[in-house]
């Protein structure tokens, strides 16, 4: 369930996110609408959507898009927040764009999210930008990867560590603020991670093992839900790197939605 935002608001967009509204109508649409700053921009983006889905769609995606824009108004201008319950459970920031502000939407938007809810957070990336960003010059001894490790490759590769995740508010003076959050730190190896998934679902594969073929798939969907369950979080946020290096793939099928910030240009558009 694709949530298209644009950029360079990121900071703004991240409160902006909590509109459970918004979310809502980026789910119903197929292929899903593409949420842009200026009137240009999105009288640009409808007309590339409602040819696909035909006129009947245009008034609803337009009414759609009109409130997501006064919603973002009441944000930008009067601070606006809307608080409730989350629509979904995890959320993974994913575009194969580079640079345009995943990192800090997920760093800002775990802190909006925090302020209401425990959350467990997971840096899928080899950048390693949120850990830098949370646990400043720390360098953690488990990482995302040490867990990923002995469920993809078995228990020569290492034991599953009982506690694979870390509080932020020891590294991070905001999150002292917030509900208790936890992270899954990145790790620069993650750089040679797809080669690892492809080879052992491509042994699964050929083997004709569907069973182990679903299990590599999510296996970070279960180390997520284990460690979320263990820390009492209630909401997972996963950032991912701008290409199909670290765990972007295994972070699209354990996400239950993905977060695509969008920068509001022409190519980025196309
Ligand atoms: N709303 C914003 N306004 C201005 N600059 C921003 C904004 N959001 C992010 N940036 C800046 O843009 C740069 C890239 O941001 P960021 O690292 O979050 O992108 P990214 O998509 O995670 O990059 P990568 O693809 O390399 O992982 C950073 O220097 C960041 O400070
Ligand atoms: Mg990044």
């Amino acid at each position: 369930m694709p949530i298209f935002i644009p950029h360079p608001i990121a900071s703004t967009t991240c409160t902006f996110l909590l509109n459970q509204h918004h979310l809502h109508i980026f789910a119903r649409t197929e292929p899903p609408a593409l949420l842009c700053l200026t009137s240009t921009t999105c009288k640009f983006t409808l007309r590339g959507t409602t040819s696909v889905l035909g006129s009947a769609a245009e008034g609803h995606v337009m009414s759609s898009l009109e409130k997501v824009l006064e919603t973002h108004s009441k944000v930008v201008e009067d601070g606006h927040v809307q608080t409730g319950e989350l629509k979904y459970r995890s959320y993974a920031v994913s575009t194969l764009r580079g640079g345009v502000g995943k990192s800090t939407i997920a760093f800002n938007f775990a802190y909006e999210l925090s302020i209401q809810r425990p959350l467990l957070l997971a840096d899928m990336c080899a950048q390693c930008n949120l850990t830098e960003n949370l646990m400043r010059d720390q360098d953690p001894e488990i990482t995302v990867l040490d867990t990923l490790q002995p469920i993809l490759l078995g228990p020569a590769f290492g034991s599953i560590p009982h506690d694979a995740s870390y509080r932020v508010s020891k590294y991070c003076d905001p999150f002292k603020m917030t509900k208790p959050s936890y992270l899954m730190p990145g790790n620069a190896e993650l750089f040679a991670f797809p080669s690892m998934l492809y080879q052992q679902l491509q042994t699964a594969h050929s083997q004709g093992n569907k069973k182990a073929v679903k299990a590599l798939l999510e296996s970070l969907r279960t180390i997520l839900d284990k460690e979320a369950k263990d820390k009492h979080s209630e909401g997972i946020l996963m950032d991912t790197s701008p290409f199909y290096a670290g765990g972007t793939h295994i972070a699209w099928a354990a996400a239950d939605a993905i977060i695509i910030p969008v920068r509001v240009d022409e190519h980025s558009i196309d």
